[in-house]
């Protein structure tokens, strides 16, 4: 059974992060909207560049060019067995939205997890990141260059602390109620993502792994008990 997956948060959250890492573990495509806009932006692409006006300003791109982006990934074959998705949806039509694209796919379940953060850190975090200027990845503490391609190491052009400030705020008006649109869903996980990475991993993981597992047992058929009730 395929496997679906959105890493939620605020930026700075640890979303992609764990998400590259989940998916390339599990053998997923990571869809992170952030980075096929920023991919756009370097092929010059008229779309991607307009994006870049609001995205510069923290803001966030209209519904319907991020749900286009979206529908078009997800109609790729390699998500047959499954996605993770990060940084979408952050509206509630675009939650909206991916539950009609969830309908037509209809490939198992749809795990929403929330990492959790306290404010401060994530602006600390943010101040102190560096992304590679070639492919875009997220710099290794302490080290240089960048770790995968060896490209120059600067600053992400939204991480400038006026516009980390907005995109908080657009984080906790826009994107807050996605969080209450899934919370009530048997697939909802809170993770708290104020821990080392390692351990963020970890508890991702078994939350996933759990929240995956008590979806199969609500679709079984009656009589085979679900493997959180076979545990107890
Ligand atoms: P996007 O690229 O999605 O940015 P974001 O949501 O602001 O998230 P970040 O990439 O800043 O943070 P993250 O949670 O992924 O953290 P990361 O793992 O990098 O979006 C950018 C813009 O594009 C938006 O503002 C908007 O304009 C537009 N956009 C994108 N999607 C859109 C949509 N759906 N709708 C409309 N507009 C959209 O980690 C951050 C740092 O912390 C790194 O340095 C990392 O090394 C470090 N770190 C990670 N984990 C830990 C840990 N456990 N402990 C200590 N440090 C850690």
């Amino acid at each position: 059974m395929g496997l679906n997956v959105i890493m939620m948060g605020p930026p700075g959250a640890g979303k992609g992060t764990q998400a590259d890492r989940f998916a390339r573990e599990r053998g997923l495509p990571k869809i992170s909207t952030g980075d096929i806009l920023r991919e756009g932006i370097k092929e010059q692409n008229p779309v991607a560049l307009e994006a870049k006006k609001l995205m510069d300003r923290g803001e966030l791109v209209d519904d319907a060019t991020i749900i286009a982006i979206v529908r078009d990934r997800l109609a790729r074959s390699d998500t047959r067995p499954g996605f993770v998705l990060d940084g979408f949806p952050r509206t509630v039509d675009q939650a909206v939205a991916l539950d009609a694209l969830m309908k037509e796919r209809a490939q198992g379940p749809l795990v929403v997890i929330d990492v959790v953060v306290p404010e401060q850190e994530l602006v600390r975090r943010l101040d102190g990141r560096r992304i590679c200027d070639k492919c875009g990845t997220n710099a290794e503490p302490g080290k240089s260059e960048c770790s995968k391609c060896g490209g120059a190491l600067v600053v992400r052009a939204d991480d400038d602390g006026q516009v980390v400030l907005e995109r908080l705020k657009v984080y906790e008006r826009a994107t807050k109620p996605v969080l209450d649109y899934y919370r009530g869903r048997p697939t909802f996980r809170i993770v708290n993502g104020a821990q080392s990475q390692e351990r963020v991993a970890h508890e991702l993981d078994t939350v996933i792994d759990d929240a995956a597992a008590a979806s199969a047992g609500a679709t079984a058929p009656a009589g085979v008990p679900s493997q959180k009730a076979a545990r107890t």
